[in-house]
């Protein structure tokens, strides 16, 4: 299976795979499909413990596509069509089993809030994050407008948040929003070993633990996504959504 997203198990690990590393694994509505699925199937599958998330070529992801941003704003069907990226954030926000993900490269919108979906994160030194949501006339999903100042604090969160300028590593980790930063051949390893660990301990200590640590805040979390899919739905039928897509695209 490729359609962009690769999965493969191996024992007890579910291996997911940003795979379009010609458009910077930017992601689209069939991708998200692919992993939604990928969840979805890991949260029941017996055997499967941990997922491992990564990507091919040189960046994480540059996020959801703005081609397919680009018809959402043009159909002026916005609701619908961040449907495809909104099944997968429900999915990943209340994924029972640990997620490690190792950042390689460029972590933009989604890459990036997605991470405050995973349980333990390992970026290279290559890596960085942003949240360019105002500078696309959009607004944070995921999560984010919650998450992220609950991880950070409000002031650097609204730093990022409302610039979306580029984070490098170092202060992602300083910040508290990632948990190391390692040289970019040692991504993989130092992702293997976060995982293997993992799998060594008994998962149902491993799922009660993360439900007792995100158990009371998840029906706030539930509740910010459903509004920020609102007001994105909305954004992203703007004019001004609209001028930055096509800006992108005609560059
Ligand atoms: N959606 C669709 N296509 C994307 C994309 C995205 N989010 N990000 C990159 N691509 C495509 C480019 O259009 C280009 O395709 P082409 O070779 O057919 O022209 C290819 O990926 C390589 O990207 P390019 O921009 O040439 O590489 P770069 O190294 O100069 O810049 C980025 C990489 C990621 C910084 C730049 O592509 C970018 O800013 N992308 C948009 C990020 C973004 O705003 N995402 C939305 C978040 S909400």
């Amino acid at each position: 299976m490729s359609q962009g997203i690769r999965v493969e198990d191996r024992g007890a690990v579910r291996r997911v795979t940003f795979d379009r590393p010609a458009k910077k694994n930017a992601i689209t509505l069939d991708m998200y499909a692919v992993l939604a699925n990928a969840f979805a199937e890991a949260a029941t599958r017996e055997g499967t413990s941990v997922v491992l998330l990564d990507a091919e070529g040189d960046a994480f992801t540059a996020g959801n596509d703005i081609g397919d941003f680009m018809r959402a704003s043009a159909g002026g069907q916005g609701d619908r069509d961040v449907g495809g990226g909104a099944r997968f954030l429900q999915q990943i926000s209340v994924f029972p089993k640990p997620i490690v993900a190792a950042v390689n490269g460029l972590a933009i919108g989604i890459g990036s809030t997605l991470l405050l979906h995973c349980d333990l994160v390992v970026a290279s030194t290559a890596a960085s994050f942003q949240f360019p949501f105002t500078r696309l006339a959009l607004v944070p999903e995921a999560g984010s407008s919650f998450l992220l100042p609950q991880r950070v604090g409000l002031q650097r969160a609204s730093e990022w948040l409302l610039l979306g300028e580029r984070i490098d590593p170092q202060t992602a980790l300083a910040a508290g929003m990632i948990n190391a930063v390692v040289p970019p051949d040692q991504l993989a390893s130092a992702a293997q070993a976060r995982t293997d660990a993992l799998t060594r301990l008994p998962l149902g200590s491993l799922v009660e633990t993360k439900r007792l640590m995100r158990e009371p805040i998840r029906a706030a979390l539930a509740d910010v996504m459903a509004k920020e899919l609102e007001a994105f739905g909305r954004r992203l039928v703007s004019p001004e959504a609209a001028a930055a897509f096509q800006a992108f695209l005609a560059r």
